[in-house]
């Protein structure tokens, strides 16, 4: 089947000749055709070029159907390189506490945050954490995302966190888009281990990674190296675990410190690193000419209120950066990409366009995904929103909170919600 999109306003994020990401200076530039169109044959992008390219031989198709985009822009559907939107129950009461003026790291001394998260899933049935995490997937896809990354680390013991994986598979088999496993074991020690973390380790180690490489249940491995959660030693030794089996790493660091925990993601050669608010010269020169995606979270920033990661400094430096939700229960229960991005540019000062940049390339590649989704290229795969009319490019960040995602087109079919 043919899809036809004509008289659109502009066609965001256009690439002749693909590129993996978009670095420094390059993240400014995004390739816009004006009043174009698209040609989208089943799943995949055939064909785009100015209305005025739009030739007879489109039209000899017998089932094309043609959508209209007069006044409005598409872009590529955004890729959530970041998210743990398998869980069994938010935790707003934890908001009203740091209202009050407990920190997010206090709250996790006291056995709330992620071990309230992990002790909520232990009595969650398989069956129930799905349905509850594919209204989310769906949410997120009406909001214009079309790939997804998705972590375990609510488990916290072998069996829960197989558990947790298994529903990842299962939404990886049963949603429309793209989706990502990344296991998680070492998001928080467990009460029990408090004083003996080096053992949680050894049963991620010994127990947890080799069960998962058997299952095949993850893409990824992911630590979440920081002060008061896993050590760089610990860290380096879970991830050359997981290398063993094949898991690239992802991991969470930098958030709460200077902990090292960069320079060990680059050392393992990881996909991304995440959160990273702070960063310093040391840490930018070892990302520069690694393979790593340094990647901000801006809304858990925000809704921690944390202090701010120098994205400036980092494209300044000639960095990449890729921005993605965090969609969880405790430091960032909204899986909005728009409102993200709008974060992007008012709390981190970036560029419409390297936002966007930010936002679809960049956390493509962060999934290790990026030759099949985040531009509009022939041959990728046709995931893709239009939205409603707008006047360009800078409108969507600007009007932060509208939903302006009007049509979402999955796999080259258009979504009824
Ligand atoms: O990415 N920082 C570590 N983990 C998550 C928070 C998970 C939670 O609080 O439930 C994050 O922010
Ligand atoms: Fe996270």
């Amino acid at each position: 089947m043919k899809l036809l999109l004509e008289n659109i306003k502009e066609l965001v994020q256009v690439e002749d000749q693909p590129v993996l990401f978009r670095a420094g200076k390059e993240m400014a530039k995004v390739n816009i055709l004006k009043n174009a169109f698209l040609i989208i044959r089943d799943e995949l992008i055939e064909d785009f070029g100015t209305m005025d390219q739009l030739k007879d031989r489109y039209f000899d198709d017998d089932l094309l159907i043609e959508i209209d985009c007069s006044n409005r822009l598409v872009y590529p559907s955004f890729c959530d390189s970041h998210t743990h939107l398998v869980y069994a129950a938010p935790r707003e009461k934890e908001f009203v506490d740091r209202i009050k003026g407990l920190s997010y790291e206090e709250i996790a001394r006291r056995g709330g945050g992620i071990l309230n998260s992990a002790k909520l899933l232990h009595e969650t049935s398989e069956d129930e954490l799905y349905e509850s995490a594919m209204e989310r997937v769906l949410e997120i896809v009406k909001m214009g995302t079309g790939a997804v990354e998705i972590k375990s680390g609510y488990g916290l013991n072998t069996e829960d966190e197989l558990k947790m994986l298994r529903v990842i598979q299962r939404i990886k088999r049963t949603s429309p888009i793209c989706v990502r496993a990344n296991f998680l074991g070492a998001h928080a020690i467990p009460l029990e281990y408090k004083n003996n973390p080096a053992e949680y380790v050894d049963i991620i180690i010994n127990e947890m990674i080799p069960q998962v490489a058997a299952e095949e249940l993850a893409d990824f491995i992911d630590v979440f190296c920081d002060r008061g959660f896993f050590s760089v030693e610990d860290t380096e030794r879970i991830l050359m675990a997981g290398l063993k089996y094949g898991l690239r790493p992802k991991i969470h660091a930098n958030e709460l410190g200077l902990t090292g925990g960069i320079q060990a993601g680059v050392k393992y050669n990881a996909l991304s690193v995440d959160h990273l608010e702070y960063v310093g010269e040391e840490e930018i020169a070892a990302l520069k000419d690694s393979e790593t995606m340094p990647t901000v979270l801006p809304g858990a920033a925000f809704f921690l209120n944390m202090k701010l990661s120098p994205v400036r400094e980092m494209i300044e430096a000639g960095l990449p950066v890729a921005l993605a939700s965090d969609f969880n229960p405790g430091s960032s229960p909204s899986g909005n990409m728009s409102l993200i991005s709008a974060m992007g540019c008012i709390n981190f000062k970036m560029l419409p366009e390297e936002v966007i940049n930010a936002t679809t390339l960049n956390t493509a590649y962060a999934m290790g995904i990026s030759e099949s989704y985040g531009s509009i290229a022939r041959g990728k795969i046709a995931n893709l929103f239009i939205t409603s009319e707008v006047p360009g490019i800078e409108y969507l960040p600007y009007a932060y909170g509208s939903n302006l995602v009007e049509t979402v087109i999955i796999n080259g079919e258009v979504q009824n919600f």
